[in-house]
């Protein structure tokens, strides 16, 4: 892949926080002084607000940035349908809400000269895309870099999980790289291309229909834990100035619709605001824990919280398994075994998970989806039940979850898929009866 795009990535620079007030000028003096809109705004820049929540939104809530641009984003043709591809969105009902637990390998390769956009494939969800309430899964496998062409997402954020090979994400805002282990969000609205930095580039995302993701509350852990708001990272202003055709792909109300600007869209010199894109590094999260015996629950490993009109219920949750210890004395140390309100997609970026020995896979994922019974697999209950109980560190993988508040029903091709695994429910075969009364 291209060595310039990989310098690109190595040089860039970024603007640190989480939904801080940011600024950034790509060149000295774009940005107006004191006023957002002036009658004439610096070097003949268009400004131009771009909302990602309601005007009147609690402040706290309140997301908006101004784009100081060479051309409004008003100035285009008429959007035109295109093919969704493998692309699908919320209310999903092409195949019944399945109670049974899934799994699936990771997707298959892709066709040469298929980007990340062309690469998104839907693995199912929960919602509905025009209520804004909800959530899609997706996956994707790519070959290929975006090229005159661009992507945005007015459905929801996308919360970009790569697993194999990194991003270079040209975004409106500017410049981010995401890296496996790193996730990256765009916000809904905002227009990006994916550059591969690797042959290849391989991940999950999580489309967010709801209020955007923030940081949890903490609560009794105080004012330091779990993921560190000074650790994520938006772009500072970098601007493209090209009269090139750019075709501009826009998913609205579930649909691909496609109209082609006559230069780049992704000309924004200078911005300031709140609604701007990020990266974080999951080794930064700081992993809190049982000290004494038993484990919490797995929202002590929440990364980012999507949170609903009900206090503590979550649309999404984005949680992450991160290296740790465990020390918990008279304590079966994997994941219990649950049954949940809640719905969980898991997925994996690296190594491997601790309640499952085999068959979870990089790349693949597993679904246990409301009430539906889970937990530790036979021979790692059999193996946990019998360990010594010394500290242990858990080194040897990177996991996640997607855990959201409704059922997630499948695609039709994610529940017809060659890469399921249809023998799934095997792993909780043979769990002896140990019960003596
Ligand atoms: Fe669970």
């Amino acid at each position: 892949m291209s060595e310039q795009a990989r310098k690109t990535a190595e040089a860039l620079e970024y603007l640190t926080g989480f939904g801080n007030e940011h600024s950034s000028e790509a060149v000295p003096g774009a940005l107006p002084v004191g006023r957002n809109s002036p009658q004439r705004s610096p070097l003949g820049l268009y400004a131009e607000q771009l909302s990602g929540s309601a005007f009147t939104e609690p402040r706290r809530h309140n997301r908006r940035s101004w784009l100081y641009r060479i051309r409004p984003s008003a100035a285009h043709p008429p959007f035109t349908r295109i093919d969704n591809g493998a692309l699908r969105s919320a209310p999903f009902t092409e195949a019944p809400a399945d109670p049974n637990r899934l799994r699936w390998n990771p997707l298959p390769d892709p066709a040469p000269g298929t980007d990340f956009l062309a690469g998104l494939w839907t693995l199912g969800g929960n919602g509905d895309a025009a209520q804004r309430a909800g959530m899609a899964i997706h996956l994707y496998a790519a070959n290929a870099s975006m090229t005159d062409r661009v992507f945005s997402d007015s459905d929801g954020e996308l919360l970009i999980v790569p697993e194999r090979g990194a991003l270079l994400l040209r975004t409106e805002l500017g410049l981010l790289a995401a890296r496996p282990g790193e996730v990256a969000l765009i916000p809904r609205g905002v227009r990006f291309r994916v550059e591969l930095l690797d042959d290849d580039a391989r991940g999950y995302v999580c489309e967010n229909y709801g209020r955007p993701f923030e940081l949890p509350d903490l609560g009794p852990i105080g004012a330091n834990g779990l993921a560190a708001a000074r650790d994520f990272r938006a772009p500072v202003a970098a601007y493209e100035d090209s009269e090139r055709p750019t075709e501009v792909v826009n998913k609205f109300c579930g649909n691909l619709w496609s109209a082609t600007y006559d230069h780049s869209p992704l000309d924004v010199v200078a911005w300031h605001g709140t609604h701007a894109p990020y990266v974080y590094d999951l080794r930064k999260f700081n992993v809190i824990g049982s000290i004494s015996y038993d484990h919490p629950d797995p929202s002590i490993f929440t990364v980012l919280t999507s949170p609903s009109d009900t206090a503590g219920l979550a649309g999404v949750d984005f949680v992450v398994f991160a290296p740790r210890w465990l020390v918990g004395e008279d304590t079966f140390r994997p994941p219990y075994f649950h049954r949940n309100v809640m719905s969980e997609y898991m997925g994996l970026i690296e190594g491997a998970y601790d309640a499952k020995a085999e068959g979870f896979v990089p790349g693949g994922g597993s679904l246990h989806n409301m009430m539906s019974a889970h937990g530790p697999d036979r021979e790692t209950f059999d193996k946990a039940s019998a360990a010594e109980l010394k500290p242990q560190k858990i080194d040897d993988g990177l996991a996640f979850m997607f855990e959201t508040r409704w059922p997630i029903t499948a695609t039709a091709q994610a529940a017809g898929a060659d890469h399921l695994q249809r023998a799934y429910d095997d792993v909780w075969q043979g769990l002896e009866r140990h019960f003596r009364a």
